[in-house]
Formats: structure tokens, C-alpha cells, sequence
């Protein structure tokens, strides 16, 4: 399979669009991908925190964000929660700090179990909480507050169009009522909520991989232990892995389609502030703090801030970009 821009040796084909591209190429192609998508939509000169799990789609992520800093006038930074899962925690934090000093890119690094005294299946364990959904609020939570006290402009995260459609999918089967917000790829900041940015949102799950492989990012191959094979999004993504396999290009139109259609409220909209930590809420003390004060006692919470701020600065210090 040769390179339908060079002749070189391909290393991806890509049926929906009649090519085979090989690395430079594949490189080039995504970059002008996620340009068209993101372009616009982060403010000149601000800071850009990318969300880094130790997976292949945030790898790729962190990697063409930092090759379009120059072109789209930001800079980026990482940031990695710990989640403290046995190996599986151990493997993905060793791949982000290699991806950070391969990028020459500062990075943030929350330690569960340093801040809060507690791993996240500990943590879920004491709350008596389903450990995923834990898991979810905990990152959502941290994440937000790691961009929010780095002044960030976006907090930038490695779904992918698999990911995404999916879960638009999922979301109308189960009845349930759509995150629309979810379905964009980008979000304003609105009251304490750092506004979202997914890069690799019309990027296929195959082509982040693929990206990453070629260019040798570090990144976890395991899948996370916990994770359910047999939820309603996995079966969606198999579903829509045979349409594609008929109709190449299938995914894409119908996220853009599904996009064009949605009335989507912001995000943040009708929110307020926690009367415990000050992050944005729709109750009166947000989720985290219930889920922390729960599970690891009374004044956890600033610990965890402080913890947060300190990891923040540290990682930061001496970085430049303009304040927003
Ligand atoms: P997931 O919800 O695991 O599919 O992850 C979706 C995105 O959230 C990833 O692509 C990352 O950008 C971000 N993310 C997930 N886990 C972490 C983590 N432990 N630390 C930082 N970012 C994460
Ligand atoms: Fe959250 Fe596996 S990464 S439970
Ligand atoms: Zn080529
Ligand atoms: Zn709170």
C-alpha cells in the first residue's frame, strides 16, 4: 500500500475518502482536520490545558495541539489525574510524564491518593459508590479545577469521533435526555466552568491510534480494568463500526448531522457556586465535596484545592502566556 500523496510506504487507508497516506502524510491530513475544527474557537495567545490519561487519543491529542500552537497563536499544557488503580494508574502516569518530555510541554500531575488520602476504588468503596460514576465525577471535578486555577482558556480532551457518536447513539436508545453540549467540539467558559475543546472530535478512533503508533507516542495499550465491555455505548460503537464497514464516512455524517440538529443549552448555564469550594454547582455544596466530606471526612476538600494549587504552580512556574 503506497502513499496516495508521495508514494511512500502507507500506513493507514482511508476508505471515506479514497486514500492511503503514510506517516508525514497522516500527520498533515489530521493536523488540517483538527485545525478546521478547533479554529477560532480558542483565544489568541491563552493557554490550552490538555486532559492526558495515558491513552492513545489524548496522546495524539497533546501531540497536534502542541504542532498547531504556532499557527493558531496558544500554548499548551498537560494535566494527568492519578488515579491510583493497582497497575493499570502506574503504566498511564509513566507514559504521560515520557509524552510531556517528549512535547517539552509542562505537566500538571493530581495524585489521588497523596490528595485526598485515598485511591479511586478506595474512595468509591467508602462512599458506597458504583466505582465508574465515581470515577467520572472525580476527573470532571479535577480536571475543571486544575484549568481553572492555571487560567486556562479550554481544557482540551481526546474523544474521538467513535467516542462521541456513540455516545449520541447510547443517549437515544436509552431514552434518556442528550447532553447536547457533549456532541460539540468546543463549549464556552460560563461561571467557573472552563470552556471544552475536542480536537479529535471528526478524528476516528483507527486514526488517532494509528497516529500515535507512527509516531511512537508513549501510551498505555491496557484498557483500564474496570471498564464495561458489555454497556449499552460499547455495543453502539460495534453497531456503527459495521455501518461504516458499508457505508465509508457514515460516522461523520452522522455526528454532523445529529450536531446540526441539537438546541443546545450551555453548559453551564443556571449554575451557581459551591458554598463549600466556590466550583461551579447546580446545588447548594457541588458533588465532589459530598462525595469526599462522605468518604474521607470534614475539611478534605480545601485540602484537595490547595493540594491542586500547588501542583498547579509547581508545574507552571515559569511558563508564559497571556492571562484571559
Ligand atoms: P474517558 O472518559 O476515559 O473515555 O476519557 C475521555 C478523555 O478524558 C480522555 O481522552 C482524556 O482527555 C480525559 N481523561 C480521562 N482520564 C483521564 C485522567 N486520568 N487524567 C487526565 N485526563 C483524563
Ligand atoms: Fe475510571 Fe476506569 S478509568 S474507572
Ligand atoms: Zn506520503
Ligand atoms: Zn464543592
Amino acid at each position: 500500500m503506497r502513499c496516495s500523496r508521495c508514494g511512500a510506504k502507507a500506513v493507514i487507508r482511508l476508505r471515506y475518502a479514497r486514500m492511503a497516506l503514510c506517516p508525514d502524510h497522516l500527520e498533515e491530513y489530521l493536523l488540517r482536520r483538527v485545525e478546521r475544527v478547533i479554529e477560532g474557537w480558542v483565544p489568541r495567545g491563552s493557554l490550552v490545558l490538555v486532559a492526558v490519561s495515558g491513552g492513545k487519543d489524548s496522546a495524539s491529542t497533546a501531540s497536534i495541539l502542541k504542532l498547531l500552537e504556532g499557527r493558531l497563536g496558544f500554548s499548551t499544557a498537560l494535566v494527568h489525574v492519578d488515579l491510583g488503580i493497582d497497575g493499570y494508574s502506574r503504566d498511564c502516569r509513566r507514559a504521560v510524564e515520557e509524552l510531556a518530555h517528549r512535547l517539552d510541554r509542562p505537566l500538571i500531575t493530581v495524585d489521588l491518593a497523596e490528595a485526598l488520602g485515598h485511591s479511586l476504588p478506595e474512595l468509591a468503596r467508602l462512599a458506597r459508590r458504583p466505582l465508574c460514576s465515581t470515577c467520572g465525577l472525580v476527573k470532571r471535578y479535577t480536571l475543571n479545577l486544575a484549568a481553572s486555577l492555571a487560567g486556562a482558556s479550554r481544557l482540551a480532551t481526546g474523544h474521538n469521533l467513535d467516542d462521541v457518536a456513540a455516545y449520541a447513539l447510547k443517549a437515544f436508545l436509552a431514552g434518556g435526555e442528550q447532553e447536547a453540549y457533549k456532541l460539540l467540539t468546543h463549549t464556552e467558559s460560563v461561571g467557573g466552568l472552563v470552556g471544552r475543546l475536542r480536537p479529535l472530535m471528526e478524528v476516528s478512533e483507527r486514526e488517532a491510534l494509528v497516529y500515535a503508533l507512527s509516531r511512537g507516542l508513549p501510551f498505555n495499550h491496557e484498557e483500564c480494568p474496570y471498564v464495561n465491555r458489555d454497556g449499552i455505548e460499547f455495543r453502539a460503537k460495534e453497531f456503527l463500526g459495521l455501518i461504516e464497514e458499508r457505508r465509508p464516512g457514515f460516522k461523520l455524517s452522522f455526528l454532523r448531522r445529529l450536531r446540526g440538529r441539537v438546541e443546545v443549552k450551555a453548559e453551564g448555564e443556571g449554575l451557581r457556586r459551591c458554598s463549600a469550594c466556590g466550583m461551579p454547582t447546580s446545588t447548594e455544596v457541588c458533588a465532589f465535596c459530598r462525595l469526599v466530606e462522605r468518604a474521607c471526612g470534614e475539611g478534605v476538600a480545601g485540602r484537595f484545592r490547595r493540594y491542586v494549587e500547588e501542583a498547579v504552580e509547581r508545574a507552571l512556574r515559569g511558563a508564559r502566556w497571556e492571562a484571559i
